[in-house]
């Protein structure tokens, strides 16, 4: 009789927080996805974890979260954030809440931005120390910070708080959460939430030219601009960080250097995407019956699309456990892929090119120091970077 293929990864092991690429490894090398104990099913190749980004019959169904030990309704900052934004919607309500933005984050508007984006990352490393610095909050954290803060009309003065709160929303994406971490999450959702308020009640008043007053000129309701503001601010940092640390690091530790000219650094880019998801897991709950390699999930069950996975996939890449600077064709899935597909993919791109090629440009010998990674799976990433010239 054919049985599904199961897997125990415990993906709150240290072990396999550290490094998690020899665990998919040895899954994948079994089976392309197999189920838990809890019956998700996880993906560990390329295809099967392209097939359910792509699958509409698998979609992102929010649910308000709760937690024991404290009252019911005492996460709604937290829910309210994450019920009113596209990423946590399909069909029209995903459309109608990702449309009024989409226009501000392609190629064209982003291509704009180089200037500024340019002159606020030659600023900050003006700043460094050239004998030993931390890259991550000195230069690869606050550029993004500042450019969507600058974007949508928030003053950078509040560039640290926006910081905070969006690491205390995210602590909440990762398989076990602590109470300390909830209620951070809590406090954090509501204090962002009145800023972003306030902000939205003058733009009402007085619209200036940033997309916070674009928002509030379309029929989204008030509820539904600030969680996209909230949004935009935390999407539009947390990762970007995340792939300028894991992808410098890979880069450093494996002897290597950008690749030469502006389409080689694009390049580069591309395999810091790929080489060390800053992003590994995304959820998705079948509403249909749905075959992913061999196994059915019902309507209901969840899947787990494992992106750094399918990054290290060979079947999908050469040599794929090397940092390969020029690697081209480079089909990784770190910006996802159907309808939730990145909507900052233009902007994170041309901003990491940018603070990539400028770092490389002032310091051609640049080394690794030491590096601090997070305790953190889904958003995997380094706390410090420490370098120097
Ligand atoms: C290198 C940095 C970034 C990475 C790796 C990244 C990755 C991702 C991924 C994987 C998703 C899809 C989630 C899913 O399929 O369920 C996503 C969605 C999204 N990203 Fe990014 N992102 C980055 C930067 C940005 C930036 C700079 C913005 C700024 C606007 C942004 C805004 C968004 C938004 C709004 C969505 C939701 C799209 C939707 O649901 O339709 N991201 N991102």
């Amino acid at each position: 009789m054919h049985s599904d293929p199961k897997t125990s990864l415990d993906l709150n092991h240290p072990e396999f927080v550290s490094d998690p690429y020899p665990f998919f490894a040895a899954e994948r090398a079994r089976h392309e996805a197999a189920l838990n104990e809890a019956g998700i099913l996880l993906t560990f190749s390329h295809e099967a974890t392209s097939a359910v980004l792509r699958d509409r019959r698998l979609q992102r169904l929010w649910k308000d979260r709760e937690v024991e030990g404290r009252p019911a309704g005492y996460l709604e900052p937290f829910n309210v954030l994450h019920r009113n934004q596209m990423m946590e919607n399909e069909g029209k309500v995903h459309t109608r809440l990702r449309r009024p933005v989409a226009a501000a984050f392609n190629r064209g508007h982003v291509e704009r931005l180089k200037p500024r984006v340019q002159e606020l990352a030659a600023q900050l490393l003006d700043e460094v120390d050239p004998d030993g610095f931390d890259v991550i909050s000195q230069y690869a954290e606050p550029l993004p910070v500042l450019v969507i803060a600058e974007l949508l009309g928030v003053p950078t003065s509040y560039a640290d708080d926006l910081r905070d709160w969006s690491q205390a929303i995210v602590k909440m994406y990762e398989p076990a959460v602590s109470t300390e971490r909830v209620d951070a999450a809590v406090a954090a959702g509501q204090a962002f939430a009145d800023l972003v308020r306030d902000f939205v009640g003058h733009r009402r008043a007085k619209p200036a030219d940033d997309l916070i007053s674009d928002l509030v000129a379309t029929d989204l309701s008030e509820d539904e601009v600030v969680a996209s503001v909230v949004l935009l601010l935390n999407a539009g940092h947390e990762a970007s960080v995340n792939v300028f640390g894991n992808g410098l690091v890979s880069l450093l530790e494996a002897g290597e250097k950008p690749a030469a000219g502006p389409a080689g650094v694009a390049l580069t880019i591309e395999e810091m995407l790929r080489f060390d998801s800053a992003l590994q897991l995304f959820e998705r709950t079948a509403v249909e019956p749905v075959e992913i390699a061999g196994t059915t999930v019902e309507p209901g069950q969840k899947v787990w699309a494992l992106l750094g996975a399918a990054n290290r996939d060979p079947k999908a890449f050469e040599e794929v456990d090397r940092f390969i600077p020029d690697r081209d064709p480079n089909p990784h899935l770190a910006f996802s892929a159907g309808i939730h597909f990145c909507l900052g993919a233009p902007l994170a791109r041309m901003e990491l090119v940018e603070s990539v090629g400028l770092l490389f440009e002032r310091f051609p010998t640049l080394n690794l120091r030491k590096a601090e990674p997070r305790d953190t799976f889904v958003l995997k990433g380094y706390e410090t970077v420490e370098v120097a010239r």
